[in-house]
């Protein structure tokens, strides 16, 4: 490890095809990421922030990155399809931190079409994808925040339950951010080449399916254009979408909010 700004400090993970950097503090990891997809930035950039003071949340919300208390990463990927790119982008991105959660803190994390990461109904982690369009390519940052420290009281701002590493696994003495680097980066290096590789995609909404907690609920999908679809969440279409069964008729929804009605929260 060593510097090469004041503010950004180099890490060597283990696979090289990551270049990490590591800051104090941002405005926002993926902010930080776009623009340097603008300047030319390649496939395989990570940026990591101990705090965001301007994180960004889906749905034009903001997300809290306490220092100290949270990891907050962005990866630039290409992408030639844009929108099918990342929709299976997050999903390879949220399947790897699942794992990760589950191989170093024995959390059996879900995910929550499209990716919230939950643990006992309760928000740990979310993903946001954001497209870097140049004339000559398309690449694609997505962005993960995980609460690691945060106790109830300053959960409870989020304003929907949420939960933290830490209240998950109280017996713990820390939970520091880079601890979860190099396995979590482990991960979306094998996801990435599955997703490659011929039928890969299958194979990534198969491994998705398993963790999915949206899967045969009764939901409430609120769309972006803030129309909400009612019914069963009977599965996934073939580019990762939620599909809904409502009477006789089936929506297909490729992006918005979910609310499982029947989950406990
Ligand atoms: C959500 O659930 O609303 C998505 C939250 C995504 C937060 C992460 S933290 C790292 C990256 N930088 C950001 O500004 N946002 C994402």
């Amino acid at each position: 490890m060593h510097n090469t700004s004041p503010q950004a400090e180099t890490l060597t993970p283990l696979n090289p095809i990551w270049r990490v950097q590591r800051f104090e503090s941002l405005d926002s990891t993926n902010r930080y990421i776009l623009d340097q997809a603008r300047l030319g930035a390649k496939e395989g950039l990570v940026v990591i922030a101990d705090e965001q003071v301007k994180g960004r949340g889906r749905m034009q919300r903001s997300w809290s990155s306490p220092k100290g208390k949270s990891f907050s990463a962005s990866v630039l990927f290409d992408s030639e399809r844009t929108l099918f790119d990342a929709q299976i982008l997050v999903k390879v991105v949220s399947l790897a931190m699942c794992w990760t959660l589950d191989k170093l803190y024995s959390l059996d994390a879900g995910i929550k079409w499209p990716n919230d990461l939950e643990v006992r109904g309760k928000k740990i982690a979310g993903v946001l994808a954001e497209v870097a369009g140049r004339n000559d390519k398309t690449q694609v940052v997505v962005g993960i925040g995980v609460n690691l420290g945060q106790n109830e009281e300053e959960l409870s701002v989020l304003g929907r339950p949420a939960t933290s590493v830490f209240l998950e696994r109280p017996d713990l003495e820390s939970v520091p951010a880079l601890a979860l680097l190099d396995d979590f980066l482990a991960r979306i290096s094998s996801l990435l080449e599955t997703a490659r590789s011929a039928g890969g995609t299958v194979m990534i909404l198969s491994h998705y399916r398993d963790r999915c907690t949206t899967l045969g609920q009764s939901v409430v999908a609120r769309l972006p254009s803030g129309e909400t679809v009612e019914g069963m969440a009977i599965d996934l279409g073939n580019d990762g979408e939620l599909i809904i069964s409502a009477g006789h008729e089936r929506h297909i929804v490729n992006a918005g909010d979910v609310e499982n009605l029947n989950v406990w929260p």
